[in-house]
C-alpha cells in the first residue's frame, strides 16, 4: 500500500534501528502533522478551549457519552492515576507477570500491595490462578490484552466471562494499548462491558497505531462515577498540540490501515529471521515479538546495540528472552543482520 508519508527529520534518518519501545516509526501521519502545526496558533492558550472537541470525538469513536472519558498525558498517566486510586491505603492489585508494570509500580509507591501471578506455559495470562488470588482486600485486577511483553491475546469469550465475574468482586482494568493490532475478526474491546455499567476501566493510547508516542496522549473509558473519581487524580493532562493531533488521527483512516499493514509486513520479517535462526518465539498480536535467545538479555542487548539495533530489555524471570518491536523494512533488515551475527558468534 503506497502512502504519502511526511518527510522525516534528520534524526530519524540515522542508521540505528530503534526497536525497543513498541513505537510506530511511520507516524505522525501527514494530516496529523499539519493539524499539529496549525495548532501552534493556539499553543499560547490552555487546553480547555480545544479539550471538549477531542472528548466528543473519542466518545463518538467509543460509542459512549463524554462523561465516560478521561483524557490523559499518554495512557501511562491514566494507568498511574488508577494505580494511585486503587492502591492507596494498602489496596491490593492482581496482575500477570510479566506485564506492563506502570500501574503496579506506581501503586506500590503509595503503599499498594501487588500480587503478581506468573503467566502460563503459553506466556498468556493465567486467569484461573489470578481469580484464585482475589480476596476481600483486592481492589483491582489488571489485564493487559494483548499483553506486553509476551504479545499474547486472551480468548475473547474467556476474557469476557472473566471480566463479568470478576467485576462483581473488584474493579477490572483492561489495558488495550495494542488492541488495534489484533487481527482476529470481531474481537471485542472491554468498552462493551463499560457500556453495560460494569466495574471495568479500559485504557487506550495514541502512542501505538497512531504513531504519536512523543505527543503524550491517551484516555480511559469508565462508568461516569468511576471516570469522575479518576479525573480527580490526573496530574499532568495533555496539551493543545497533542489534542489537535489526536483529533485528526481519529479521522485519518488511511494512515490507520497503512500502519496495520506495515506492522503485519514487519512482523512477518521478524518471524522469518527468527525461523532462520531456529529461535522460539510467541505468536504476537501486537507490534512486537517476544523471542528466546537462550542467552542472558544483559549480554544480548549491548551486543545488538553494537550492531546498531536497540531491542527491549530484561523482563524477569525471562532473562533469556528479548522483545523486538516492528519497524520499517530497513529496520528489519538491520535486525536480521544484527541478530544473525550476534547469535552465530
Ligand atoms: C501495555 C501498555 N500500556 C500502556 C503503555 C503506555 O503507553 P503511553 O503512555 O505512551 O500511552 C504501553 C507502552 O509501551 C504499553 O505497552
Amino acid at each position: 500500500m503506497a502512502m504519502d508519508l511526511p518527510l522525516k527529520t534528520a534524526s530519524s534518518l540515522n542508521t540505528v534501528a530503534k526497536l525497543n519501545s513498541n513505537e510506530n516509526p511511520f507516524g505522525p501521519s501527514k494530516k496529523v502533522r499539519e493539524a499539529i502545526t496549525t495548532a501552534f496558533d493556539e499553543a499560547c492558550r490552555y487546553p480547555s478551549g480545544v479539550f471538549r472537541s477531542l472528548l466528543e470525538r473519542i466518545a463518538e469513536t467509543e460509542g459512549v457519552s463524554t462523561d465516560h472519558i478521561v483524557i490523559t498525558g499518554g495512557s501511562t498517566e491514566g494507568l498511574k492515576a488508577v494505580g494511585l486510586t486503587y492502591g492507596l491505603n494498602g489496596g491490593e492489585i492482581i496482575a500477570a507477570d510479566p506485564t506492563f508494570q506502570a500501574m503496579m509500580t506506581y501503586a506500590e509507591n503509595f503503599g499498594g500491595q501487588v500480587h503478581r501471578v506468573p503467566v502460563d506455559a503459553k506466556m498468556g495470562h493465567d486467569l484461573e490462578a489470578m481469580e484464585k488470588r482475589i480476596n476481600n482486600k483486592t481492589s483491582l485486577v489488571f489485564i493487559c490484552n494483548p499483553n506486553n511483553p509476551t504479545g499474547t491475546l486472551l480468548d475473547k469469550d474467556v476474557l469476557k466471562n472473566f471480566c463479568e465475574r470478576t467485576s462483581e468482586r473488584a474493579m477490572v482494568f483492561s489495558d488495550e494499548a495494542y488492541y488495534d493490532f489484533i487481527t482476529e475478526p470481531d474481537y471485542p474491546s472491554m468498552v462493551t462491558l463499560v457500556k453495560e455499567g460494569m466495574n471495568v476501566i479500559v485504557s487506550k493510547t495514541f502512542s501505538k497505531v497512531y504513531g504519536l508516542a512523543g505527543m503524550r496522549i491517551g484516555y480511559l473509558v469508565a462508568r461516569p462515577d468511576i471516570a469522575k473519581r479518576l479525573q480527580n487524580n490526573i496530574m499532568a493532562m495533555t496539551n493543545v498540540l497533542a489534542i489537535e493531533g489526536a483529533k485528526e488521527a481519529l479521522l485519518d483512516d488511511e494512515f490507520y490501515k497503512f500502519s496495520i499493514l506495515k506492522n503485519i509486513e514487519a512482523k512477518q520479517a521478524i518471524y522469518k529471521t527468527l525461523d532462520d535462526l531456529n529461535l522460539e518465539y510467541v505468536k504476537s498480536h501486537t507490534n512486537f515479538v517476544f523471542f528466546k535467545t537462550g542467552r542472558h538479555i544483559d549480554e544480548i542487548m549491548p551486543a545488538m546495540k553494537n550492531e546498531n539495533v536497540l531491542i527491549g530489555r530484561p523482563f524477569p524471570p525471562f532473562y533469556e528472552w528479548a522483545r523486538i518491536s516492528t519497524g520499517t523494512m530497513d529496520d528489519m533488515k538491520l535486525f536480521d543482520k544484527g541478530i544473525k551475527k550476534v547469535m552465530r558468534s
